[in-house]
């Protein structure tokens, strides 16, 4: 099939790769001319492991441009920009529009099939629809003769394992009403739904995995789906996390109730590790969205607002931990271990440690940073003028420190040699803010380590 994808970012590239993979002829359009330029040149502008040996083998069926002359050749156009949160809370859907702009003054009179990929508010479709339709009859100077069907088919994937999360979905999801078009997405994710695909060499298919799920619903029952999927990963975090505040006070340890709780089939074990929360470019974005939404219904949704509350407080609460050890502050040098808001991926959209790292220098503290693949010029773009330094080296960041935090659990920071470290160190303590390092190894070294919950 021919594919057009509508912005080149995590889940554009993701998804439209992993169908080129699938021998689809895909094209981009994104409005950012660098990256398309990148792109061309076999760059890819994220971090995402896989993906760029997805590329390799996928490159004859990929095309990208930055402009939408190409869009009528399209079967399937899906429009994956993104829609972060606006200072009211809703979601900006300013990049949704310009994208349907642009599909109307571009489409042809036939068949295309648009499909909403993005997380968009309630009633996207239809709107999406009516703006391609205006931008078509202003185009054109006559109503569109051909069909226009706008679906919405949100995405699941987490950065990091993105690539995996795409040939490997727990569910598909198709909201829809026409059977014929339901037919035709079928059809294109059918190496996905049967698993009859051989996957790349890196990935290995999960075991037992015969066909994956495939929910075919109506428009909005699909679009609310996703916000929902997402405030309930929100608010299961959150909810470890306050049990996490008690057990610290209390002297139980979360890690072993989280083991505990999550053996219960009913209630599962992912989605129960304690921390400085969750970060990222979609659960407070979407969680807020779908709070906004909610009131334009009269509807309160004290459980999400609880959830993004008890969340934003985790950050507070390690910088609370830090000034109850070290009581001051003000001239002393503190480490940070990982800036990405998880590890495998370069993403710092909402990112803990821009909050922590701006927090910790409005309070006079030195700040050094570390990140395995986080540039410097991108987390000194999200913390403005708070001065910092970045460090490449992972060993230069336990220079002269007073205090070490384990903001991202990267796999290289297990690896650490502390008893070498510790030496480097003026004061030997680390808050571990994923409850991620080995705590004994630590202790037996003379380090005072501080979890979270434990
Ligand atoms: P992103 O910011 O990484 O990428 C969006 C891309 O769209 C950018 O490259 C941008 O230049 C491009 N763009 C903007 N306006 C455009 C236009 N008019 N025409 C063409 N291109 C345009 O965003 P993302 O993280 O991939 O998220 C995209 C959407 O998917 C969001 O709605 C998000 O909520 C949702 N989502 C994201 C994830 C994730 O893990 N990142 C997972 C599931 C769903
Ligand atoms: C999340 C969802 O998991 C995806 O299903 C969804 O498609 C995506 O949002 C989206 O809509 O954008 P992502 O944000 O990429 O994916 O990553 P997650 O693995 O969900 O992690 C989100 C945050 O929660 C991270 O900061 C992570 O450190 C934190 N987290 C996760 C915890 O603090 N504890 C946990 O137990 C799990």
């Amino acid at each position: 099939m021919k594919v057009v994808i509508i912005g080149a970012g995590y889940v554009g590239l993701c998804t439209g790769i992993t169908l080129a993979y699938l021998n689809n002829q895909v094209t981009f359009i994104d409005v950012d001319v660098k990256k398309i330029e990148k792109l061309n040149h076999g760059i890819l502008p994220i971090y995402e492991p896989g993906l760029k040996e997805l590329y390799e083998l996928s490159k004859n069926n990929l095309h990208f441009r930055s402009d939408y002359e190409t869009f009528s050749e399209a079967d399937i156009a899906f429009i994956t920009v993104g829609t972060p949160i606006r200072s009211d809370g809703f979601a900006d859907m300013s990049y949704v529009k310009d994208a349907t702009y642009h599909i109307g003054m571009n489409i042809l009179d036939g068949h295309t099939i648009i499909i909403n990929k993005s997380t968009v508010p309630i009633g996207s479709a239809d709107w999406v629809k009516s703006l391609i339709l205006d931008a078509y009859e202003k185009h054109n100077a006559r109503e569109m003769p051909g069909k226009l069907s706008v679906v919405s088919n949100p995405e699941f994937l987490k950065e990091g394992t993105a690539v995996y999360d795409s040939f490997f979905p727990n569910r598909i999801v198709i909201g829809c009403d026409d059977l014929n078009v339901i037919h035709k997405i079928v059809n294109l994710y059918s190496p996905i739904i049967n698993q009859n695909f051989v996957p790349p060499a890196f990935l290995k298919r999960p075991a037992n995995l015969a066909s994956v799920p495939l929910i075919k619903t109506n428009v909005i029952s699909a679009e609310l789906l996703k916000y929902t999927a997402n405030s309930y990963l929100s608010l299961k975090i959150s909810f470890i996390n306050e049990i996490a505040c008690l057990a610290e006070k209390v002297g139980a340890d979360i890690t072993t109730i989280a083991k505990g709780i999550g053996l219960d089939e009913r209630i599962g074990s992912e989605f129960l590790k304690a921390g400085i929360g969750w970060g990222g470019s979609c659960f407070g974005k979407d969680t807020a969205a779908i709070i906004a939404t909610a009131s334009d219904y009269g509807i309160d949704m004290p459980i999400i607002k609880a959830a993004r509350e008890v969340n934003y407080q985790m950050r507070d609460n390690i910088l609370t931990k830090i000034l109850d050890n070290l009581k001051i502050v003000k001239g002393k040098t503190i480490g940070i271990l990982g800036l990405s808001f998880k590890p495998d991926t370069d993403d710092l959209r909402d990112a803990p440690s821009i909050d922590i790292i701006k927090k910790l220098v409005a309070m006079g503290a030195k700040v050094n940073v570390h990140d395995p693949v986080v540039e410097e010029e991108s987390i000194r773009q999200k913390v403005d003028n708070h001065e910092f330094k970045y460090v490449n080296k992972i060993e230069e960041v336990f220079e002269k420190v007073d205090a070490l935090i384990l903001v991202t659990e990267w796999k290289i920071y297990r690896n650490i040699d502390w008893e070498k470290m510790r030496n480097r160190m003026t004061n030997k303590i680390v808050f571990d803010g994923r409850n991620f390092l080995d705590e004994n190894l630590l202790e037996s070294l003379d380090i005072k380590y501080v979890g979270v919950g434990k």
